[in-house]
């Protein structure tokens, strides 16, 4: 979720660098760098931190015989956010010079060859593979050149290229993640995104995977990935700078839904070989117990894990609040695996739970999304989820990912007869998703008719229990609607007698084994009054249609994965009452995206 900007014209190149790069911000960073041809030699500044720190070691900077360059804002996968791991990276007698956005899947055993053939790595990314690989298939043909070396990358890349030898011309080319070209009068642009390159034309065109371009300053050259010409249709962009940050999307938390099958699969993807689960550098071994321990959604996406260890692999699992945890005696050892979870890593109550953990002489596994935070360094073992930045201060696409995580801990483990049909429908899940996103009408609809409702309630039983609560989460901290989650069977020991005429009940129901028992719950809070919408599959619809007042359909899948599916549903119903109450839905009142005091 990087920025990348590129540049042949005229201009300031580095102004116009630096200028791209602060228009990407948004996209989240932790280090920013650039490069440029000066005199026909590739020049590299780069740093960890804010692009301050950049346009200071910049600031005296002589730029005549600037012409074309590169630049990057970095949101590390593959080593911590350092001044090394930073792009641009650069090759062997700095002949190529590269940015890159993705993941390089294969990178160890590109890296191992190519230390082999004499070559020497300075940082710790996935990324610096491309650049020496460049450097070892080149032939004076850039096409071939490129295309030879995408042939060897398995994974996710948007790059931007320059090389010594063609000082004029920055080349470009994409797979997974995004890319455009911006054409100007006399100047051409490269970018991830559209506000980088506003300022100066809205003339664009939309790479797509495995297109190359190559810019300089009066043209443009698109080939295909056989290495033919190829030409493109340009598209006019009307977007403001505002609306083109978030994608078109009117708010980040909507953009970060839409983002949810893309992230699952770079959680997935890069650790599903052959139909197996390969976590590098994580060693499992069956724990005798488990403890997780997490806050807000982080929690949730944990009590869902205790549901499904406990079915799958048979481990008792206590899934605790971070902040209970600290000050509670839990009873862990050596014997035990405590999985932390936590999007930004620095939740400070997290931090200090996985502390104590450890001088329980606990082993610690965390799941985190920012590289190189606290919780990943104070691990033992880390499972990055690579969501890529999450703005929204409500997680919805960090809780996705975080159950995706615990999946391929899961099924790792397992030893069922089924485990490689449950690891296929894994990857089916992000095609599923889509669906959900697909068409939102049915959801649109229950908020504009339930945003102005008191209180709502979520209920569901086993994992669509775990689900609600995160449901009902979502819900109070963006359209400050008050609500609770309750197990299905509980409400009848007190909750009930809040259920009056008309109260909005929300129920997941999607659990095969579970439908009858529910279907009874729905039947108690109806003959009270409530007003009672289902989430639930195709395959429920006939028996749901007597009780329910509303129904939204999620794809038929396995129960087992039914929270990540229905959880956006939810996410959606939460968005839409946030946004008919015109509440600020991307910041809400009195929360913070990290909570770093106690
Ligand atoms: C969820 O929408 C909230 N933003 C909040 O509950 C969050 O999940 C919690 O503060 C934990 O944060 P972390 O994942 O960064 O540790
Ligand atoms: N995987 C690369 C890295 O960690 C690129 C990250 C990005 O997209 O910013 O350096």
């Amino acid at each position: 979720m990087c920025g990348i900007v590129g540049y042949a014209g005229n201009k300031d190149t580095i102004s116009v660098l630096l200028h791209g790069l602060e228009k990407l911000e948004y996209r989240g960073y932790d280090s920013a760098g650039i490069a440029y041809l000066e005199n026909g030699e590739i020049k590299v500044s780069k740093c960890k931190g804010r692009l301050i720190n950049l346009q200071e070691k910049l600031a005296d900077r002589h730029t005549e015989n600037i012409g074309t360059g590169i630049g990057h804002t970095r949101w590390a996968t593959h080593g911590e956010p350092n001044d090394i791991n930073s792009h641009p990276h650069l090759s062997k007698n700095n002949q190529f010079c590269i940015v890159h956005n993705g993941i390089i899947e294969n990178y160890i055993s590109l890296r191992d060859n190519l230390i082999r053939e004499g070559y020497h790595f300075e940082s710790n990314t996935d990324s610096e593979v491309i650049t020496h690989l460049l450097h070892f298939n080149y032939n004076g043909e850039m096409i071939e050149t490129i295309l030879k070396t995408i042939n060897q990358l398995e994974g996710s890349y948007a790059l931007a290229i320059i090389c010594k030898d063609h000082d004029d011309k920055v080349f470009c080319v994409r797979k997974e993640s995004p890319l455009i070209v911006g054409s100007g009068t006399g100047e051409n642009f490269i970018a991830s995104d559209i506000p980088a390159i506003l300022k100066y034309t809205r003339e664009i065109f939309i790479m797509e995977d495995n297109e190359i371009a190559i810019i300089d300053k009066d043209n443009i050259t698109f080939f295909n990935s056989f290495g033919s010409s190829i030409s493109k249709n340009e598209v006019l962009v009307t977007w403001d700078e505002k609306a083109s940050e978030k994608g078109g999307f009117e708010h980040f938390m909507l953009k970060e839904i839409h983002e949810e099958p893309e992230s699952i699969r770079k959680t997935i993807n890069p650790r599903i070989k052959n139909n197996h689960i390969v976590l590098e550098g994580i060693t499992l071994e069956k724990p005798k117990k488990i403890a997780i321990v997490a806050c807000g959604t982080a929690y949730h996406a944990g009590v869902v894990g205790k549901y499904l260890i406990e079915k799958l692999l048979r481990i008792p699992v206590e899934v605790d609040i971070a902040s209970e945890f600290r000050y509670r005696e839990p009873i862990i050892d050596e014997d035990t695996l405590t999985i932390i979870i936590s999007q930004s890593g620095e939740t400070i109550d997290t931090l200090f739970a996985l502390r104590k953990a450890r001088e329980k002489g606990s082993r610690i596994l965390s799941i985190v999304n920012v590289v190189g935070s606290s919780i990943a360094r104070e691990s033992d073992d880390v499972l990055y989820t690579w969501a890529g930045p999450e703005i929204a201060v409500a997680s919805t696409k960090a809780y996705s990912t975080q159950l995706s995580a615990i999946y391929l801990i899961t099924l790792m483990m397992y030893e069922g007869k089924d485990k490689e049909l449950l690891i296929s429908q894994l990857k089916d899940i992000p095609d599923q998703i889509s669906k959900v996103i697909k068409d939102m009408s049915a959801i649109q609809k229950a908020s504009s008719l339930l945003f102005g409702s008191k209180s709502i309630f979520f209920i569901g039983r086993g994992l669509d229990y775990a689900l609600s609560m995160e449901g009902s989460l979502k819900l109070k901290e963006i359209s400050y609607i008050h609500s609770e989650a309750y197990a299905g069977g509980e409400l009848k020991h007190g909750t009930i007698a809040l259920i009056e005429e008309g109260t909005p009940v929300i129920c997941s129901l999607t659990q095969h084994d579970l439908i009858d028992k529910m279907i009874s719950n729905i039947r108690e809070v109806k003959a009270r009054g409530a007003y009672v919408m289902v989430i639930t599959q195709e395959s429920h619809c006939e028996q749901v249609k007597e009780v329910a007042d509303m129904i939204v359909m999620i794809p038929e899948v396995n129960p087992v994965f039914s929270p990540v599916i229905a959880v956006v549903p939810m996410q959606l119903f939460a968005y839409f009452c946030s946004v008919e109450k015109g509440n600020d839905v991307d910041k809400p009142r009195n929360l913070a995206k990290s909570v770093t005091v106690e």
